[in-house]
């Protein structure tokens, strides 16, 4: 299962995504944008982030793309009728004829997606010569610790048969074989980076099983879901601290 095939509780998930909205802060900066930009927001889930985006492109526009038709149709109530949502998987993301933005930002996204080198040429192909793109994802060793304890968490729940074998759908690269995928991509002074970010979620039970848990929750009957949330909560206590590891990009299209 990829990123774009689960499917997300955009509702639960805009509320609970106060880590996202702080983690988007650093990598908006780093696009350093004028104001007059079209900018490509790849993967804009619920459009929270898409939000402050739009709010540094005063006489700009955003290009929003999300996967999800759930986290589509929250993005365009959150952003209003004028906004410029698309549904596409951003691996096959083909914007019309002539069609460039000037930027590209992503936040949360490109763990979910298996494909990377496919990520990166539809990207390069989106971008105009020269544009940035600055984003973040999940890096190598992102919630290890928490994939570990739901694992065991379903084992304790008596479901250990459902994970027997499973990875899970998500790519939490390098900053190495990601500066190499972007160069063989047509990017340029690649730089990344990885960042330990602690995060202590105010609705633990809700952000996990909305965020990191999707998945595990995919593999389950819905009258599983809450015996194994509870096994989960059991090994993780009631005010968890999230071990994420957030992998920077920053990149210019050749
Ligand atoms: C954790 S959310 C992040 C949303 C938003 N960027 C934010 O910071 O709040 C991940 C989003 O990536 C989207 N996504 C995952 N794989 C995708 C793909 N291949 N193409 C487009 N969107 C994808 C999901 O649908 C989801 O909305």
């Amino acid at each position: 299962m990829s990123g774009a095939a689960r499917t997300w509780d955009a509702n639960t998930y805009h509320r609970v995504s106060s880590p996202h909205v702080e983690w988007a802060q650093d990598v908006l900066d780093r696009l350093d944008l004028r104001g007059d930009e079209t900018v490509l927001d790849a993967g804009c889930g619920s459009g929270r982030v898409t939000r402050l985006l739009a709010e540094r492109l005063p006489r700009g526009r955003v290009i929003a793309v999300d996967a999800s038709p759930q986290m589509a149709a929250r993005a365009r109530e959150e952003l209003g009728p004028d906004a410029d949502v698309r549904e596409a998987d951003l691996t096959a993301l083909r914007l019309s004829d002539g069609e460039h933005v000037d930027a590209a930002f992503s936040n949360a996204v490109f763990h979910w997606v298996a494909d990377h080198d496919a990520l990166f040429a539809a990207l390069a192909a989106a971008m105009r010569p020269g544009a940035v793109l600055s984003a973040q994802c999940g890096g190598a060793g992102n919630v290890a610790a928490v994939h570990e304890q739901a694992l065991a968490a379903g084992a304790d729940a008596g479901l250990g048969d459902r994970f027997a074998a499973w990875g899970g759908p998500w790519n939490f690269a390098t900053p190495d074989e990601t500066e190499r995928r972007l160069a063989a991509a047509g990017f340029r002074e690649a730089r990344c980076w990885l960042q330990t970010w602690p995060v202590e979620p105010d609705e633990p039970r809700a952000y996990l099983q909305t965020v990191c848990l999707g998945p595990h929750l995919q593999r389950l009957d819905a009258d599983e879901h809450e015996r194994f949330l509870d096994a989960v909560m059991a090994r993780l206590g009631e005010r968890p601290v999230l071990d994420y590891v957030r992998l920077n990009i920053v990149a210019r299209r050749g």
